[in-house]
């Protein structure tokens, strides 16, 4: 898969629910979440049969997403239909940790390649008032796990959504001073409620963690999928990451597309371009039309995102985060 701008499109991150065991202040309002309902959104048959036709044009890796995507009941029948589908090499997913630690088992049973999990501060009250759940306890068990068991590859993210102080961000990086863990910081993005929120640059977090630890030095080998940029720290064993949208715009090596949960095939996380699979799906459109029309919508993806020009575009995305995954 090509599209107009020369960008091999490899990657397809699946939000299988928009709906959350967390509040995220950035993500979701408090109250009056509107879920969209079970006959909209996309049954696991589906979404295997696009990842299947796209698979046959070049897609290899999944990232599977929500909401949070292990509130969707028997989550790992998806992955094992995914992982058995011709040409993935790998699929992954990244959750909030609250439901990992009774997950991770079936989760390697199903042959997940790789985890993520989203945790923005070990500080219980911050955490608290950032996700708006009492729920560290169950996601730092989850992590443990993950961490003693060690059967696959396990990231953390984390967002700045308060200044580095109040998160305490620097305390994530135990995880890497005792194993292979990589913490990648992201920064805010101004999307759905993200752009309420000031934005802790990639330069503030790297001063502290350099002050702390020592210099940071450039990992170059091939690492993850995306457009993380790695570095090595002195004392760490694991790696610490930036996924910086804002202040290093990535967009022209983007590799990757999404699909909603409602079986939207969306081209750019920042506009609501792309196509709607759902009804084509349920009119029985063939294998060969389903590929013309994704085939269409993906070598019209967006140049880039402006997400440094400020004022909302008419085009602009209007789903919030915990709609498109991430
Ligand atoms: N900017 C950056 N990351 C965000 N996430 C949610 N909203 C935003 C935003 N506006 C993150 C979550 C999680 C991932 C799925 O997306 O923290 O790590
Ligand atoms: Fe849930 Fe993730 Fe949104 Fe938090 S950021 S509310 S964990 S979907």
């Amino acid at each position: 898969m090509i599209d107009n701008e020369g960008r091999v499109i490899d990657y397809l991150r699946i939000s299988i629910t928009d709906r959350c065991n967390l509040r995220c202040i950035y993500c979701m309002p408090e109250e009056g979440v509107k879920n969209i309902c079970h006959e909209k959104i996309l049954s696991y048959d589906e979404i295997t049969r696009i990842c299947t036709v796209l698979a046959g044009h070049g897609l290899k890796k999944i990232k599977i997403t929500g909401g949070e995507p292990l509130v969707r009941k028997n989550m790992a029948v998806l992955i094992r239909k995914l992982k058995a589908v011709p040409g993935i090499q790998s699929v992954t997913l990244t959750t909030n940790g609250v439901l990992l630690e009774s997950c991770y088992d079936r989760l390697i049973a199903a042959g997940i390649d790789a985890l993520t999990v989203s945790l923005d501060t070990t500080e219980r009250d911050v955490y608290q008032q950032i996700t708006r759940r009492d729920e560290l306890d169950s996601v730092l068990r989850g992590i443990e796990k993950a961490v003693a068991e060690n059967r696959v590859r396990l990231k953390i993210n984390c967002v700045s959504a308060m200044d580095i102080d109040t998160q305490n961000v620097l305390a994530l990086l135990h995880y890497a001073e005792r194993a292979d863990v990589d913490i990648r910081f992201i920064e805010m993005m101004p999307i759905g409620l993200g752009r309420y929120f000031p934005m802790v640059s990639e330069a503030q977090i790297r001063q502290r963690i350099e002050e702390r630890y020592g210099r940071l030095t450039p990992y170059d080998r091939p690492r993850g999928n995306g457009p993380c940029r790695y570095y090595e720290v002195p004392g760490l064993i694991g790696k610490v990451g930036f996924i910086s949208a804002v202040s290093h715009k990535f967009c022209d090596t983007c590799n990757r597309v999404r699909l909603t949960s409602d079986g939207f095939l969306k081209t750019c996380l920042q506009y609501d371009y792309g196509v709607s699979l759902k009804p084509l799906l349920e009119q029985k459109i063939s294998d060969e039309a389903l590929w013309k029309v994704m085939e269409e919508a993906i070598r019209e993806k967006p140049k880039a995102h402006h997400f440094d020009e400020g004022r909302k575009k008419r085009e602009d995305e209007a789903k919030g985060m915990s709609q498109i995954g991430g």
